[in-house]
């Protein structure tokens, strides 16, 4: 066991529900021995079958060779997989197999698992233990960390969910390896983001390390997964159920939301949206003079180098994108709501935006970053 390698550890600081955040290139390698110290009667492991066969037979072999009785549950990937109906057979199954209050839940996999995994965790006996083992770019900065978890309705995404913090989360960077390119660079629109809304050195950062990054990989890795789960631990401690500050972490989604919807999940990942979405928020900005003029249009190039589109997608309509805007549960009294910037570093609290305005600063996207459109 390799307990003296130089991992960066953090704390989400929330009175006793904290816990720490340990970010490395090899940080599985000692999840038998973090999980062991949690003391847990059983673990559950939930995963998806390719990641199960990578790294959760291995961990599971592992922790049972330490004496700690392990299952592992498999479920299909796909967005698909986050329902009602897949919670309700998870929880039968751990029902089945007589887990009692000790247990933990181990979330391996993206923001699908984690979010599923930490559902069904904070729904179990009344709430038992998770440790989030996030191994998508977009779980290790953002989904892993914060406690939101949730499941979608067909009547909409994430309308049913709880905030259940994890008693610990493990980020190898090491799983980065096996993830699909395209999945990789959609987080690093994320990682984008937190840099624009809260640390102009992680912006500059990212942008050095752009040739590296959007071939998957950087020496810096591990320091820009660390900053990115710095920044959110430290907005979720002031703010846990999203009151105030933690919704500056929303820049970019508004219209990254409604172009998932209006385009369809599955065709944009959430990152490729945000990435959009965040060109829409500057152009916004600078229409309302909150935002340096030009900064849309560096905030474009970034996103650019790393490999990530800033085009709204073609045919898309501004009506439809509104229409979704407007039922957002962020929208009141027919004005949108925005996070905007004041400049790359610093975001301002959601501000009432009226729909004529944003209209404005889509048809300046299309003008000015669709290609199609300037011939
Ligand atoms: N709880 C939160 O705060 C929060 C925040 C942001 C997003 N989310 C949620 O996260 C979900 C999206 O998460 P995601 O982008 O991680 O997608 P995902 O979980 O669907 O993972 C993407 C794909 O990558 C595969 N995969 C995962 N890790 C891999 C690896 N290491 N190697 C190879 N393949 C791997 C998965 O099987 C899947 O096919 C959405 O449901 C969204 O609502 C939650
Ligand atoms: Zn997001």
């Amino acid at each position: 066991m390799e307990t003296d390698k130089p991992y960066l550890t953090l704390h989400v600081r929330l009175g006793e529900r904290s816990y720490p955040i340990i970010v490395g290139s090899g940080v599985l390698q000692s999840a038998p021995a973090q999980l062991c110290a949690l003391q847990p009667s059983q673990l559950v492991l939930i995963t998806h079958p390719h990641l199960a066969q990578w790294y959760g037979e291995p961990l599971k072999a592992s922790l049972e060779r330490q004496g700690v009785p392990t299952c592992l549950l498999t479920v299909p990937p796909g967005e698909r997989t986050k329902r009602w109906e897949v919670a309700g057979r998870l929880l039968r199954q751990m029902a089945q197999r007589a887990l009692d209050r000790r247990c933990i839940v181990v979330a391996l996999g993206g923001g699908v698992v984690g979010d599923l995994a930490g559902f069904v965790s904070a729904c179990y006996l009344r709430g038992v233990r998770t440790v989030q083992v996030p191994t998508t770019l977009l779980a290790q900065v953002d989904s892993s960390v914060g406690g939101k978890t949730g499941v979608n309705l067909p009547e909409g995404k994430n309308l049913v969910g709880a905030f259940h913090q994890p008693s610990l989360v493990l980020i190898d960077t090491d799983t980065l390896k096996t993830l699909p390119h395209r999945h990789f660079r959609a987080g690093l629109a994320e990682v984008l983001k937190y840099g624009i809304i809260a640390d102009e050195a992680l912006w500059q950062l990212v942008k050095d390390e752009s040739v590296h990054l959007r071939q998957g990989h950087s020496p810096r890795l591990a320091d820009i997964i660390y900053r990115c789960c710095e920044i959110k631990a430290n907005i979720v401690s002031e703010d846990e159920t999203e009151q105030g500050v933690r919704a500056i972490l929303n820049f970019g989604h508004t219209v990254a939301h409604a172009l998932e919807s209006v385009v369809g999940y599955g065709r944009l990942l959430h990152g490729e949206a945000v990435s959009i979405g965040m060109v829409s928020a500057a152009l916004l900005g600078e229409s309302l003079g909150i935002t340096p003029v030009g900064t849309a249009e560096e905030i474009a190039d970034a996103l650019r180098a790393l490999g990530l589109p800033v085009a709204l997608p073609h045919g898309v309509e501004f009506e439809s994108l509104l229409g979704v805007m407007a039922r957002d549960k962020k929208a009141r009294d027919g004005q949108v709501r925005f996070v905007l910037i004041e400049r790359i570093g610093q975001a301002r609290l959601p501000v009432a935006v009226k729909e004529k305005e944003v209209l404005h600063a889509l048809s300046v996207h299309r003008q000015k970053f669709n290609p199609e459109a300037a011939s």
